[in-house]
């Protein structure tokens, strides 16, 4: 068994607003070997890291626009979201931090620390496969560069697959479920991890999904004494809020 990966969720989101330059960078310092973030298509067709699929939570949109009558990111352009605080509502050491674009993220992680990218609603953006293909490929993430290992996963497995055919060379991943024993066994030859609620994990998924050459990030883990538990069953990640204080498990373990 190789060695667990650190994997931080949307950064170091207990420490830095949830996908965030700053939550990254806080990530790779706290010694994430991945760092996980959530993307969505913007109205003008870019793409911006932010996990709800409304404005009100992260950023101050209502301020800003006031008498919208909805906050979609589908619904705002790149420059309007652009102009959003997305650091205030965690703090205001974080003041003006603003929501990042998928380009900005490639290129602060790159030679630092792996991505974990999942892809939020694909169905609701037709043709999204395609503008990831360009971005991840402009910022030479794509074609085994030095930038750093990329997965990319989406709860919409029907997605995950056409990616995966879309893209055969980087590495997919299956979000929740976990999904059947059938499928967990016919996504083996294309899929590189699944990754379910760390509720869902027993011996028998983590020996069906390692049958099968593929790898178990579950999500989201912030206690110590699960961390110490999802690694005695055998997971090969855990996705935490928390990178620092999984390092220092995996360190004394
Ligand atoms: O990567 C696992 C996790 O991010 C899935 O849940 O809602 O935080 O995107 P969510
Ligand atoms: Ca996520």
């Amino acid at each position: 068994m190789g060695k667990v990966k650190v994997i931080a969720h949307r950064g170091a989101s207990a420490h830095a607003p949830e996908n965030t330059l700053p939550a990254i960078d806080l990530a790779v310092e706290h010694g994430a070997d991945l760092v996980e973030i959530d993307v969505r298509r913007t109205l003008d067709g870019e793409l911006a890291v932010i996990h709800d699929p409304t404005l009100e939570r992260t950023t101050d949109a209502a301020r800003a626009f006031p008498g919208r009558a909805r906050y979609d990111v589908a619904g705002f352009t790149l420059a309007e979201i652009r102009s959003l605080d997305a650091g205030s509502w965690f703090g205001p050491a974080f003041a003006g931090v603003r929501v990042p674009t998928l380009h900005e993220v490639l290129t602060a992680l790159a030679g630092r620390a792996g991505l974990l990218l999942e892809v939020k609603d694909p169905a609701s953006a037709p043709g999204i496969a395609a503008d990831l293909r360009a971005v991840l490929d402009a910022a030479g993430w794509l074609g085994g560069g030095p930038a750093g290992p990329l997965v990319v996963q989406s709860a919409d497995w029907q997605f995950v697959n056409a990616f995966h055919l879309l893209l055969p060379g980087v590495p997919v991943g299956l979000l929740g479920g976990p999904p059947p024993p059938q499928e967990i066994d016919g996504a083996a030859g294309w899929a590189h991890c699944i990754n379910p609620k760390n509720t869902k994990v027993t011996a028998d998924l983590v020996h069906r999904v390692h049958s099968g050459g593929m790898v178990l990030w579950p999500y989201t883990v912030d206690n110590p004494r699960r961390m110490r538990e999802l690694i005695a069953l055998g997971v090969d990640g855990i996705i935490t809020n928390r990178p620092a204080l999984l390092a220092e498990v995996l360190a004394g373990s």
